[in-house]
């Protein structure tokens, strides 16, 4: 059984060959259009999604499969009675043959994993990480700049409560000569075990306070929204750092922006146009990359 929870589980051998799959899949689609037959997916989601469980709904559907979901675990489900985490999933595991799970405590895909006799595959655990999201994000970056060794990526807004941040850079970690430049407010830095996950595998981190002190010719920009419905104090006012035509226009042709979305301002509708904003595509290369994962876990992947 295949459970996906960190993206501290992946090699980059394995992150090659989901990236190939994917792109199999996505070009001969009709081929794969019965590969989860007779397999039932369940998403179970204490917090709110729009992208990550409906692109896995639709990567479920599209590769033949069923769904059962509860979208609001957290009012709609026996939770409100009291019932724990790990109780839930043993019950659902008992109806189906993979969970996908949100949740707000950073070790629930751990928790449920352990009591879990189906595939759990971690949609976002509270602040601490989104592997399925790291995934199709450097499966965008690789898309676009063929290679990820020697690239310079710059991490922007929420570095502190950001799981997706968190993930990208556990994954960046697995390549060679890789630079992050971090841009955030004092209070909502990168913690330190990610800095000292980067820098352990050869890495480096260059934490930064403004746009103009990243390179001009760097070669991923990825923001992220803050993410205040975490904070413990919530008349924290941060600064934001916004994107936008003045911004990009600071950085080189080839310099690609990404953003797990929903952004709200921290990029200015007005970059939309500029071809070097890819995070639409960027959602939409997620369900092909969550059509791999489920072709690996539950497929005929799951039987190499
Ligand atoms: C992110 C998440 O849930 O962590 N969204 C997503 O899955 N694409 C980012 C966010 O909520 O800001």
């Amino acid at each position: 059984m295949y459970h996906i929870l960190s993206c501290e589980q992946f090699s980059r051998a394995e992150l090659e060959e989901l990236f190939n799959l994917t792109d199999e899949i996505r070009n001969n689609l009709p081929a794969y259009r019965t590969a989860l037959a007779g397999k039932l997916v369940a998403t179970i989601f204490y917090e709110p999604s729009t992208r990550t469980r409906l692109s896995f709904e639709a990567a479920v559907q599209r590769l033949g499969g069923c769904i059962v979901s509860t979208e609001n675990a957290k009012e709609m489900s026996s939770v409100i009675k009291g019932e724990s985490l790990p109780d839930t999933i043993r019950v659902i595991a008992g109806y189906c043959d993979a969970i996908i799970l949100r949740h707000p405590d950073v070790n629930s895909a751990r928790e449920a994993a352990a009591v879990s006799a189906v595939p759990i595959i971690n949609g976002g655990s509270g602040s601490g990480e989104h592997p399925t999201q790291a995934l199709l994000d450097v499966y965008t970056i690789h898309k676009h700049k063929g290679a990820i060794d020697g690239l310079t990526v710059g991490i922007m807004g929420d570095l502190l409560f950001g799981r997706t941040v968190h993930s990208l850079v556990k994954l960046l970690a697995l390549y060679e000569n890789i630079t992050v430049y971090g841009l955030s407010h004092d209070v909502l830095s990168l913690p330190e075990e990610y800095v000292s996950y980067l820098e352990k595998r050869g890495g480096r981190y260059i934490p930064c306070r403004s746009f103009w002190e990243m390179p001009q010719d760097i070669d991923v920009l990825y923001h992220t929204r803050t993410q205040t419905e975490r904070f413990q104090n919530s008349d924290l006012q941060v600064e934001e750092f916004v994107v936008d035509r003045q911004v990009m226009s600071y950085f080189s042709p080839d310099t690609i922006l990404l953003h797990p979305l929903p952004r709200r301002h921290e990029i200015s509708a007005e970059v939309d146009a500029d071809k070097r904003a890819l995070y639409f595509q960027q959602s939409h290369n997620g369900m092909y990359v969550r059509m791999g994962l489920l072709y690996n876990i539950l497929g005929k992947g799951a039987e190499k």
